[in-house]
């Protein structure tokens, strides 16, 4: 069912309103700065259209994993420092976040203002999605608006909490522009692709996959299988896959998959092949059924970047998931780099080019490509979850379109 947004919300409705707004702004951030902005960017529609329209914002964030420890190197006060230097608001930090200090400065912001609160895992309420605290929360907006689409597989109290308190309250509860981006275009590919219908999967384990794949198979036209998960293919298919990373349960699924899948499948003919995945080691191509024995398979070949590249220039719709090499090591990035290029060139031709988050997000990112796709998702984990078909809590706890605000 699709979601409120703001769009939905009534013109008037933000004029002088506290807005508790849930982003994502999990980036990394070295030596006090944040090195990649990405998704503090994609946040910007949203908190500007709120600023513009008069609302007073309280943003609340996750940084890391910092196990309910209040420790410095996870603090979100760089990301404050860097929010400021992009948006063109009074934006302040307060390094709390239901202490007297959070409480007095979210009491004191005033309409276009904008205050961000220290890492909400900070606390262990947070991840436990206590009612308590995410009571406490809802005091601080009147209404709620979730723009974290990298953390909507999470029912965490910012992320679904909070707006459960405000909708029982008779608050709106609403997807911002970049949730609501990002259903637009994962949402249609799985939905109403234009065909032909490709999609790459990458990475290193079937297990994390299988999901997608079932879920992907019956809609595409061609599934396109690259990284270490292709190995296992390989063993399924009686290949020799010499010292490559190999998932030995997981061989019957993929021999399995083969015969189901058909032509549909599309697996790498020749491979990189080394010792080892360390920068300036020797490699080799090698056909896909020539792995030595003492070697590993750590990216796709030439021949392989040439079949998968022809399909992705016959096809409409293309979504990507998973790096097809360690592309972490330049010697083995070229084959995950040519299918970036691939795909920027079936984007200009008019194709959708989707990326899912993470680790294909940080590749089409470092190969200066982003730019030129159609979508590139903001979620690793919550991309892939909704790719798999599972319901994000954090979108379903939002107002449905159909019940007016
Ligand atoms: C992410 O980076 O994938 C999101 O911010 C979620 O982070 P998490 O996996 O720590 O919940």
């Amino acid at each position: 069912m699709r979601k409120q947004t703001l769009d939905d919300l009534a013109p008037g409705t933000l004029k002088g309103k506290r807005v508790f707004v849930r982003v994502d702004y999990n980036v990394p951030v070295e030596n006090g700065r944040v090195t990649d902005d990405t998704r503090i960017r994609a946040s910007l529609p949203t908190l500007k259209h709120l600023v513009e329209n008069g609302a007073a914002l309280v943003l609340a964030s996750h940084l890391g994993r910092p196990k309910a420890k209040w420790k410095p190197e996870f603090s979100l006060a760089p990301v404050a420092d860097r929010l400021r230097e992009l948006i063109d608001a009074p934006v302040s930090f307060v390094p709390d976040i239901l202490g007297e200090q959070a409480q007095a400065a979210v009491a004191a912001l005033k309409p276009g203002e904008i205050l961000l609160l220290e890492n909400v895992r900070f606390q262990a309420e947070e991840e436990a999605n206590d009612p308590a605290f995410s009571a406490a929360l809802a005091r601080y907006g009147d209404l709620y608006v979730d723009d974290a689409f990298g953390t909507a597989h999470r029912a965490h109290a910012t992320t679904e909490g909070v707006a459960r308190v405000m909708k029982e309250a008779g608050k709106p509860a609403v997807a911002g522009y970049l949730i609501e981006k990002e259903l637009r275009f994962l949402g249609q590919a799985l939905s109403d692709p234009q065909r032909p219908f490709a999609a790459i999967l990458g990475g290193a384990k079937i297990s994390g996959k299988i999901d997608v794949i079932e879920k992907l198979l019956p809609q595409v036209d061609h599934l396109l299988i690259g990284g270490a998960m292709a190995n296992t293919f390989f063993k399924a298919m009686g290949l020799e896959t010499g010292k490559s990373l190999v998932e030995d349960d997981k061989i019957e699924m993929a021999r399995g998959l083969l015969a189901r899948a058909g032509t549909k499948l599309v697996l790498p003919v020749d491979c990189i092949v080394a010792a080892e995945a360390t920068a300036g080691v020797a490699t080799q191509v090698v056909e896909r059924a020539a792995i030595p024995s003492d070697l590993a398979v750590y990216d796709v070949g030439p021949k392989s970047v040439a079949v998968f590249a022809d399909i992705l220039r016959g096809s409409r719709t293309i979504l990507w998931n998973g790096p097809v090499g360690m592309f972490e090591v330049a010697a083995f990035a070229s084959g995950t780099r040519s299918l970036a290029d691939a795909l920027a060139e079936a984007a200009a031709g008019g194709a959708v080019a989707v990326v899912g988050g993470g680790d294909t997000a940080a590749a089409v990112e470092e190969a200066g490509l982003a730019g030129r796709m159609t979508h590139v998702s903001t979620g690793g984990g919550a991309s892939l979850e909704f790719l798999e078909g599972r319901v994000l809590p954090g979108v379903d706890v939002l107002d449905d379109a159909e019940v007016a605000a």
